[in-house]
């Protein structure tokens, strides 16, 4: 599905628009994204999974308007960690039983919010929020359904900072110690919650699928537990988000199908071994969707030979638009797509224009030698944690995010205007 080529002339085109048109119409540094491509990711992960199942987008990656419209249109649910993230679902028209509210500190205020709109879930992630989420739900005169966020105790091979699953870190309940089957013993007794499963997400950026068999086979030992102690089989589970795209041509991520399939092996499998019924899985792709539909556009402003080390390539963005690279020392591609170069390729570093050196857009690519102020250059597969972490760092305006489909290009997130910045000042 995706529709990125070249040109006759050498200019790379998305959606049937050739990257120079999308320049002059929009601006740069931009987010162009191959809407087809995303709407054949969601479809890619429904059918995946079959009708057996539940795919929640999480909505961290990237979310708009638009992209709400898209996974209701394709059948999608949609996992919210935020007030802001519950607002933009509602009023996109997302309907609330197909929404689940994340977060490790959720306000008193997105929990009423989300359970008098009626969310179909919410994950409780602690002791106290146990609590808090049933007095609000009795308050309101309503049962909430909720899941349990257990952390099983895997180490995801990922960076520290997006691994989740071990159990000291601030995400879920430990299934060690027997922590989470308390919680479960405690969330069974309150009016407020009707306990309808158990969530496990165990990192991001994940390519090997042997994490996620272990938390499966964890979850479903406590769903043996839960059945032994209580005499009920909890009826779902939700086994998060995490897989891999690839950044680089060194990454080989696994496809929607393997992961579903090596998912419901080892539910099946377990769940058979326990006397179970099989209960409903749930995962919650955020970077496979979004990541991979979308890239940077930036401008090429400067370019500074430094003999015998490198070349130092400054684009007009930088970390205001792509933080990844300075926060998790994140891999990224990047090509010349303005037009062709037959000149020899040289080491290049590329570069934002923020005042700091760590503003590192690609640490190391190479990129023709005749590269010169006007080129356009892309970096591919920008679409999760980009937009969504965007800063105004410099007072940089963000970047807008354009929709390219067949031969059309239309913003869905428009470009900031000074003027935005400058609605916040007080006095
Ligand atoms: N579900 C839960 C409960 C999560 O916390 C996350 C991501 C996801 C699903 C989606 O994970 P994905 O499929 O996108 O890997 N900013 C970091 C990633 C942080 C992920 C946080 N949670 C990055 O740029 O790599």
């Amino acid at each position: 599905a995706r529709t990125v080529g070249r040109d006759a002339d050498g200019v790379v085109t998305v959606g049937g628009v050739d990257v120079k048109t999308l320049a002059e119409e929009f601006g740069t540094p931009g987010y162009f994204l191959d809407e087809n491509d995303f709407r054949a990711r969601c479809r890619a992960w429904r059918e995946a999974f079959g009708a057996d199942a539940d795919v929640f987008y999480a909505g961290k990656a990237f979310l708009c308007r638009a992209v709400v419209r898209w996974l209701n249109e394709e059948g999608l649910n949609l996992d919210v960690c935020s007030a802001g993230e519950l607002a933009t679902a509602l009023g996109a028209g997302m309907p609330a039983e197909r929404i689940a509210l994340h977060g490790n500190n959720k306000s008193e205020a997105e929990i009423r919010r989300a359970v008098e709109a009626g969310v179909g879930r919410i994950v409780l992630d602690s002791f106290q929020e146990i609590v808090r989420v049933a007095h609000i739900a009795e308050r309101l005169g309503k049962r909430q359904r909720v899941q349990i966020r257990v952390t099983v105790g895997v180490e995801a091979h990922t960076h520290e900072f997006i691994a989740t699953a071990h159990e000291d870190q601030k995400f879920g309940i430990p299934l060690a110690g027997g922590l989470a089957a308390e919680a479960v013993r405690r969330a069974l007794k309150l009016d407020g919650l009707e306990l309808i499963g158990v969530h496990s997400h165990i990192g991001s950026q994940i390519f090997d699928t042997s994490g996620f068999e272990v938390a499966a086979h964890r979850v479903v030992g406590l769903l043996k537990e839960i059945r032994d102690e209580h005499g009920i089989e909890l009826p779902e589970i939700d086994l998060g988000g995490g897989l891999g795209i690839a950044y680089t041509s060194e990454d080989d991520p696994s496809e929607p199908h393997q992961i579903a399939k090596a998912l419901r092996d080892i539910v099946h499998r377990e769940c058979e071994a326990a006397g179970l019924e099989v209960p409903r899985l749930s995962v919650e792709p955020g970077r496979a969707i979004a990541g991979p539909t979308t890239f940077t556009l930036y401008e090429v402003g400067t370019v500074k030979e430094l003999p015998a080390l490198r070349t130092y390539v400054s684009v007009d963005g930088g970390m205001s638009d792509n933080i990844r690279t300075a926060l998790y020392d994140a891999e990224y591609s990047v090509a010349l797509v303005s037009r062709i170069s037959t000149a020899e390729p040289m080491l290049s570093r590329v570069v934002g224009k923020h005042c700091e050196s760590g503003d590192i857009v690609v640490r190391d690519a190479f990129l023709p030698a005749d590269l010169a102020p006007g080129d356009l250059i892309a970096v591919p597969a920008t679409g999760a944690y980009c937009r969504s972490m965007a800063s105004n760092y410099n007072h940089a305006l963000r970047p807008p995010v354009v929709a390219v489909k067949d031969g059309q290009a239309r913003e869905i997130v428009r470009r900031e205007t000074e003027e935005d910045l400058l609605r916040l000042d007080v006095g």
